[in-house]
């Protein structure tokens, strides 16, 4: 695979790599703040997932693994996020889970992760895939952000991997614009209201600095020309 950031080699992952990744997910954790933004999968996740088609990468670096981004093909097993999207039936053989993704702590903000990302995105859309979803922790903002400038809409808040609470966001590969007519910003503290916003219909599409902190921006396609207000949130 050809290599656009020099010194480092993009390269598939397979079974072989476990010990690699486990060894790097342990480390990330370690480094991390908050312990919650990453749910840590056991050896028999990383088993299943590696044997499917080829799509998770890694990044390694004289042939030390320093990330990865695990993609997986829920088809139509209970776990597809598709259905917590909303998607229909006929398009959850189309989706693509993204994740987990860590990036050794020494190497992150160097664009590792975006270059990942962007050779998976362009393989899976060549492959005919149309769907792809994540989960991210409701504190992670600096991930928040990025997968948001992606395209991804936040189209749900619930308790995942057994009792966290995480955003799912889905990218609609072939219609990733959204326009919505009807905006709100809710504070990233208040999880109730933005819970609320969701069973409206609304969608989470951007974060901003507000005057009091973090704020969520959601956005409906249904009512044209109105501004909602809740809470703390204004129009923006
Ligand atoms: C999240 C993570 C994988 C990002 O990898 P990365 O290679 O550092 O990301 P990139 O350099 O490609 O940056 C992508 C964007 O992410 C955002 N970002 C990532 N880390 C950030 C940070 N610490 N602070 C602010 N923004 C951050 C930025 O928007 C950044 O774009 P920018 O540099 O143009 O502003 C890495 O920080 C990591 O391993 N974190 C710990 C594990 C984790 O939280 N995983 C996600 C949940 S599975």
């Amino acid at each position: 695979m050809t290599d656009s950031q020099p010194g480092y080699e993009f390269r598939f992952l397979h079974a072989e790599h476990i010990p690699q990744i486990l060894a790097l997910q342990d480390l990330v954790i370690e480094n991390l703040t908050d312990k919650e933004n990453y749910y840590k999968e056991s050896i028999d996740y990383f088993q299943e997932t590696l044997i499917g088609e080829e799509s998770s990468l890694g990044i390694f670096m004289q042939g030390q693994l320093i990330g990865y981004n695990l993609v997986s093909f829920p088809k139509m097993k209970a776990h597809n996020l598709g259905l917590d999207a909303g998607l229909h039936e006929k398009d959850l053989l189309k989706v693509a889970h993204w994740g987990p993704a860590a990036i050794h702590p020494a190497f992150q903000r160097q664009g590792l992760l975006k270059n990942i990302i962007t050779r998976q995105l362009h393989k899976l859309t060549n492959k005919g895939y149309e769907h792809i979803l994540l989960t991210v922790a409701p504190r992670n903002y600096p991930s928040l952000r990025f997968v948001l400038q992606q395209g991804f809409l936040i189209k749900q808040l619930k308790l995942k991997y057994g009792n966290l609470l995480r955003y799912v966001l889905h990218l609609n590969i072939k219609h990733p614009i959204s326009n919505p007519v009807c905006r709100v910003s809710v504070s990233g503290a208040d999880l109730d209201s933005q819970q609320f916003m969701l069973n409206l219909g609304f969608y989470g599409y951007a974060v901003r600095e507000g005057q009091n902190g973090v704020e969520l921006l959601f956005g409906h396609d249904g009512f044209s020309g109105q501004i909602l207000t809740r809470h703390t949130g204004k129009g923006g």
